[in-house]
């Protein structure tokens, strides 16, 4: 007996999502190890835990595929972004894959309408939110910096952004809000 609750084409573009979900992962491990690298501990320490967020999200879609009996694929991951120039560019580069995410979210959410199933966007709507509330982050991360005076900021102040960011919040709690899905 079939017990998939899944489609084929779902399967595989759940997967893929998961994949996605891994890389970023892996994107934002690098670009912490280049703010290390740079003696930037704090923004650093706030990307780390950020690619910890990054393999929840895949978790957590191979864990729906698996619950709907499917069967996720890790693919090989391709190699993780280049290091970034500056840290405008490092946040502006989180930035442009969060709406890279939000379009990706985006098309599944159109699939799961398109075939009328209904469980599988529901569980979307957990990521929906959380793409508003990653893009938000993002965006309040570019207007901090620019504050601190962008690219032209004094060693006194990118210190004190550095320290910032040790101690921001990186919780999704619009997502945790959700109704339809715990995280
Ligand atoms: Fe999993 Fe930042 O999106």
């Amino acid at each position: 007996m079939n017990t998939k609750r899944l489609s084929s084409n779902m399967e595989i573009a759940l997967s893929a999502q998961m994949n996605v979900e891994l890389l970023q992962s892996h994107n934002y491990l690098s670009y912490g190890i280049w703010a290390s690298s740079q003696g930037y501990g704090g923004v650093a320490n706030f990307l780390f835990r950020h690619s910890k967020e990054e393999s929840d999200h895949a978790i957590k879609f191979m864990n729906y595929v698996l619950n709907r009996g499917g069967k996720p694929t890790i693919d090989s991951t391709p190699k993780a972004d280049n290091d970034p120039i500056s840290l405008t560019d490092c946040f502006n580069k989180v930035f442009q894959h969060e709406v890279e995410n939000t379009t990706a979210i985006y098309n599944l959410v159109d699939m799961a309408m398109e075939e009328k199933d209904w469980a599988t966007w529901n569980f979307l709507q957990w990521f929906v939110k959380e793409q508003i509330e990653e893009e938000t982050l993002a965006t309040s991360l570019i207007d901090k910096l620019k504050i601190a005076g962008g690219d032209r900021a004094t060693d006194e102040s990118l210190f004190i952004f550095d320290a910032a960011l040790e101690k921001m919040p990186d919780d999704a709690p619009m997502a945790r809000d959700s109704t339809s899905e715990k995280p």
